[in-house]
């Protein structure tokens, strides 16, 4: 095996808290542990096609750890094999994976770390097809990545929502109205499920569960009747109806994942003040969840992950991404990693303890 003397690391796709702590670890130990050299690409998968880099030392990470974002910045945009560009006035995708191979030869990289979600990791799963030796670190605020257990990022995104829930509880109480609370998650309802659970909320609506509004309903007033005068709905933003669709508020045709969603927590506000006849309010979490400093937990899985994904790389662990598996950090191969996504499972343990603390899923 070629020896290893220098590692390219990038962050690809939507930003997370605990990106920053992951890149120090890499860092850190790639250059005190093992002598490496690192190079950063910015901006996603845009640096590696651009050749835009950062020579990354001890000093560059220094003061990162609790700030959210990622100082080397990122996109969701640039998949190298389908690139967007524009040709005779038109939009095509385009395959830039040798200009890709060219520029880590360039740099001397010998290994590339991907810090990203499903879309990125599957990049990494295909230049490591190419030949490329890729290590992956799994990120999302959804914690919906088939791979791990836990996502960095989701324990700091849930516990914004958790603290939105709280806030809304006092004015709701006052008001004697029904808040509505859209969360992220698209395709899983682990926030709204985690986060409703820790602020308390009546009713949770997540897209594992499709939700009969007048169930809803029946829950709200069923609290009225028992004196409560207040309810918080909280609804991830790939909740849906029963025999209804997702509501999608705009696709991003050059976006490697084009579909966005919202819309569902002004539609399920609606219909309660139609069938209930109470006053409705909705808030809109959106991109706070992605912001702000990662919690201890986020910091520390960061952390582990960061460390291991070198060790990993150092031990010829190519075309895998580290995981956590149960409370141990394990690694997983990025074939078996991508392409699926984890679900609540509506008859888990999780959801049983909701109903049974009595939280309505509306179905
Ligand atoms: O996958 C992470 C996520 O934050 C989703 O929860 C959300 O639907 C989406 O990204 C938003 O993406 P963007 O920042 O591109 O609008």
């Amino acid at each position: 095996m070629k020896q290893i003397k220098t590692i390219g690391v990038l962050t690809g796709g939507g930003d997370c808290p605990g990106l920053n702590a992951v890149i120090r670890a890499v860092v850190k130990t790639a250059i005190n542990h093992y002598g490496l050299r690192v190079i950063g690409f910015l901006d996603g998968f845009s640096g590696l096609i651009h050749n835009k880099t950062v020579e990354l030392d001890v000093k560059s990470v220094s003061g990162i750890l609790h700030r959210g974002g990622t100082i080397l910045g990122t996109s969701n945009r640039d998949n190298p094999f389908a690139f967007p560009i524009e040709q005779d006035g038109k939009k095509v995708k385009v395959d830039m994976s040798q200009r890709v191979m060219a520029n880590l030869q360039t740099n001397g990289v010998d290994c590339l770390v991907v810090i990203g979600g499903d879309g990125s990791l599957s990049i990494a799963l295909e230049l490591f097809n190419l030949g490329v030796p890729t290590i992956g670190v799994p990120k999302t605020i959804d914690n919906d990545l088939f791979a791990t257990d836990y996502t960095f990022g989701f324990d700091t995104a849930l516990t914004t929502a958790m603290e939105a829930i709280d806030k809304l509880h006092t004015t709701a109480e006052s008001h004697h109205r029904v808040m509505v609370l859209e969360v992220m998650g698209r395709y899983a309802g682990w926030i709204a499920l985690h986060g409703g659970i820790a602020g308390g909320a009546d009713v949770i609506l997540i897209p594992e569960i499709p939700y009969n509004i007048n169930e809803v309903c029946q829950k709200i007033l069923e609290r009225q009747h028992a004196g409560k005068f207040f309810s918080i709905v909280v609804v991830a933003e790939g909740a849906k109806p029963l025999d209804g669709k997702m509501v999608v508020a705009k696709v991003i045709e050059d976006s490697a994942d084009p579909i966005r969603l919202g819309g569902i927590g002004n539609k399920v506000s609606k219909e309660i003040e139609e069938v209930t006849g109470l006053e409705s309010r909705v808030t809109v979490l959106g991109h706070l969840q992605r912001g702000g400093t990662p919690s201890a937990f986020d910091r520390i899985l960061a952390t582990r992950f960061g460390s291991a994904a070198v060790d990993l790389l150092m031990s010829g662990g190519f075309g895998r991404t580290v995981c956590l598996n149960g409370t141990e950090v394990a690694s997983v191969s990025l074939e078996e990693a991508t392409h699926k996504l984890k679900l609540v499972d509506p008859r888990g343990e999780i959801v049983d303890a909701a109903k049974k603390v009595g939280i309505s899923f509306g179905g």
